[in-house]
């Protein structure tokens, strides 16, 4: 039997550009996933297309436990999480000898498998990985790690990274001419925000721009809007939607002494709200349960 967790996730700059080769720069946050893994003849696991396809493609059959503090559909990394502690378990209950190269190759390729093509490596490295990370293409950075005080905002609105994606790349196909200056501008701010990382009032004001181009691509939704505009007025530096958008979560970056108070002012616009930093550590191990 072997247990390993993963971390979530949250963007703090270029969702949504980054599945067109634009940079991104993300962060792997403190909910994780707990996944035990256990040899046996009979799978028996939840009915999952990222657990199945992780057993498939290590070639081997056992059954799996499962245990999230990460709300699926939220914007916060859910099935990368999943799917690379699942990969994690495997490995060390098999003794396969993957790297984590390996793991968060293997895990960006089963999401974009799942997801239908339309998948970026962000959420499946920053899980394997953690810390802070900057993707571009394919490559990735880790940047170094920032004690940042985030709150997450989970308007508890779901929805599906997939269909997002979809729309905005309608929207591309359609108007390329409005929607192209929009990723190149949201290039612009993550690009910009690389040079500011130790600077968080900078940083919030980038996030700030971050938002409205997201709403500008269509992917906002009036509780994350409220969500933002309160987190604002309650202090933080600045505020955006992060991950898919269209419901799922935001994300504020505040000074130490307003997270309480930010994350009041979420949880009265009736949202979910978790105070949480920058998990340094990806895929771990865990005591077996
Ligand atoms: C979803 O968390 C972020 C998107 O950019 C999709 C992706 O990167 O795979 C919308």
């Amino acid at each position: 039997m072997a247990t390993w967790s993963a971390p979530g996730k949250v963007f703090l700059f270029g969702e949504h550009a980054v599945v067109y080769g634009k940079p991104g720069i993300a962060v792997a946050i403190r909910p994780r996933v707990f996944v035990t893994v256990r040899k046996s003849r009979n799978a028996h696991h939840a009915k999952s297309p990222y657990i199945d396809s992780c057993f498939e493609v290590m070639g081997v059959k056992g059954s799996v436990y499962i245990s999230s503090q990460i709300p699926s559909s939220s914007g916060l990394g859910s099935s990368a999480a999943v799917t690379v502690a699942t990969l994690s378990a495997i490995n060390d209950e098999f003794g396969l000898k993957y790297t984590l190269d390996d793991i968060a190759r293997t895990a960006f390729e089963i999401e974009k498998k799942v997801q239908k093509g339309r998948a970026s490596p962000t959420d499946t490295s920053v899980s394997t990985f953690g810390g802070l990370i900057f993707i571009s293409g394919t490559q990735r950075r880790r940047l170094p790690v920032q004690n940042f005080h985030m709150v997450i905002g989970n308007s508890l609105v779901s929805h599906s990274t997939a269909r997002m994606v979809e729309q905005v790349a309608e929207m591309k196909r359609k108007h390329p001419e409005v929607c192209n200056p929009i990723l190149d501008a949201i290039e612009g701010v993550t690009l910009n925000a690389l040079h500011h990382m130790g600077d968080p009032p900078q940083l919030g004001k980038l996030m700030n721009i971050n938002h409205a181009l997201l709403e500008a691509l269509g992917v906002g939704h009036s509780v994350l809007s409220r969500l933002v505009l309160a987190s604002r007025s309650a202090g933080a530096y600045g505020a955006k939607i992060t991950g898919a958008g269209g419901g799922g979560s935001m994300v504020a970056l505040c000074p130490k002494h307003m997270k309480n108070r930010v994350a009041g002012a979420i949880e009265a616009c009736e949202a979910r709200a978790v105070i949480t930093g920058v998990d340094t550590e990806g895929a771990r191990k865990e005591k077996d349960v």
